[in-house]
C-alpha cells in the first residue's frame, strides 16, 4: 500500500435490498471509530439504494457511488438507464465505468469514453475499471489490452483529478484466484506510468477476501480496492479494512 488515501470501493452489483441497509449501521460506526487512519470508504449499491443508502451516510464519512450511468448529458427517452445528472441527484459523487460485466454485455471503450466524460462534466468522480481477460493473459497481451482501454477510455478528459483506475483482471473477478503480488506490482506500476498523473489512485479488484488481504496489502504501488462479493457482508468488509492497517 501506499502512503497516500487507501479506498475501499465497495461494489454490491445486483445485490441488496432495503433489509441489507440495516447492515450498514456497524460500518458507519467503524468508520468514526477510526477517523485518524487515512481510508476513504465508497459504497456503489443498485441504483434503487442510493437515495436510500446516502440518507443513512449523511453524517458519515463513507461516500457514494453507481455502479454505470447512460452516456447521454440530457433527460431522454431511455427506458431504463439513469445518467450521470441522475446518479448526482440521488447522493452519488462517484461512478464505476467499464465494469468487465459491462464490457462483457457490448460496451466498448469509445461508450465508455462517453460516459466518462459526461460524468466528469457532471462533477463525478469515475472508477475507470480496466483488465485483460484470461486469453489476453496467456497471449501476453495483457499490457497492450491497459493500454488501449486507457487510451480511449480516457481520450480528452481534461480534469484528471475526478479519474481512478481500478485494474480488474477479468479472470480474477469472482473467481477465487487472485494476480501473484509480483505481476500485480508490474501491472500498477505500467498503469501509473501510463496515465502520467502520479495522483490518481490504482485500485486492484477480483476476489480480495478478509484471507487473501494480508498478501495484497503488501504491495507497495497499490491505492485501494474495489471489492464485489466480499463488500457485501459488513463484517468482512471492515474485515478487510482491519487486516490491510494491522
Ligand atoms: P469480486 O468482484 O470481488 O466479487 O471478485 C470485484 C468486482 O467485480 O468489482
Amino acid at each position: 500500500m501506499t502512503n497516500k488515501y487507501m479506498y475501499f470501493i465497495a461494489n454490491w452489483k445486483m445485490f441488496g435490498d432495503s433489509k441489507t441497509l440495516k447492515s450498514l449501521g456497524n460500518v458507519i460506526k467503524f468508520v468514526k471509530e477510526n477517523k485518524n487512519k487515512k481510508f476513504k470508504i465508497i459504497y456503489c449499491p443498485p441504483s434503487t439504494l442510493i437515495t436510500s443508502m446516502s440518507k443513512s451516510f449523511a453524517k458519515s464519512a463513507i461516500q457514494i457511488g453507481g455502479q454505470n450511468c447512460h452516456y447521454e448529458k440530457n433527460y431522454g427517452a431511455y427506458t431504463g438507464s439513469i445518467n450521470a445528472k441522475m446518479l448526482k441527484d440521488a447522493g452519488a459523487k462517484y461512478v464505476i465505468l467499464g465494469h468487465s460485466e459491462n464490457r462483457q454485455n457490448g460496451e466498448d471503450d469509445e461508450l465508455i469514453n462517453l460516459k466518462a466524460k459526461n460524468s466528469i462534466n457532471e462533477g463525478l468522480n469515475i472508477i475507470l475499471c480496466i483488465g485483460e481477460t484470461f486469453k489476453e493473459k496467456k497471449n501476453k497481451k495483457t499490457f497492450s489490452v491497459l493500454s488501449k482501454q486507457l487510451k480511449i477510455g480516457l481520450k480528452n478528459i481534461k480534469n484528471k483529478k475526478k479519474i481512478i483506475i481500478a485494474y480488474e483482471p477479468v479472470w480474477s473477478i469472482g473467481t477465487g484466484v487472485i494476480p501473484n503480488n509480483e505481476d500485480l506490482f508490474k501491472t500498477i506500476k505500467f498503469i501509473k506510468k501510463k496515465i502520467k498523473y502520479l495522483s490518481n489512485s490504482v485500485l486492484y479488484g477480483g476476489s480480495v477476501n478478509n484471507k487473501n488481504i494480508n498478501e495484497l496489502k503488501k504491495i507497495k504501488n497499490l491505492d485501494g480496492f474495489l471489492i464485489g462479493g466480499a463488500s457485501q457482508d459488513v463484517k468482512k468488509f471492515i474485515d478487510i479494512i482491519q487486516k490491510t492497517y494491522n
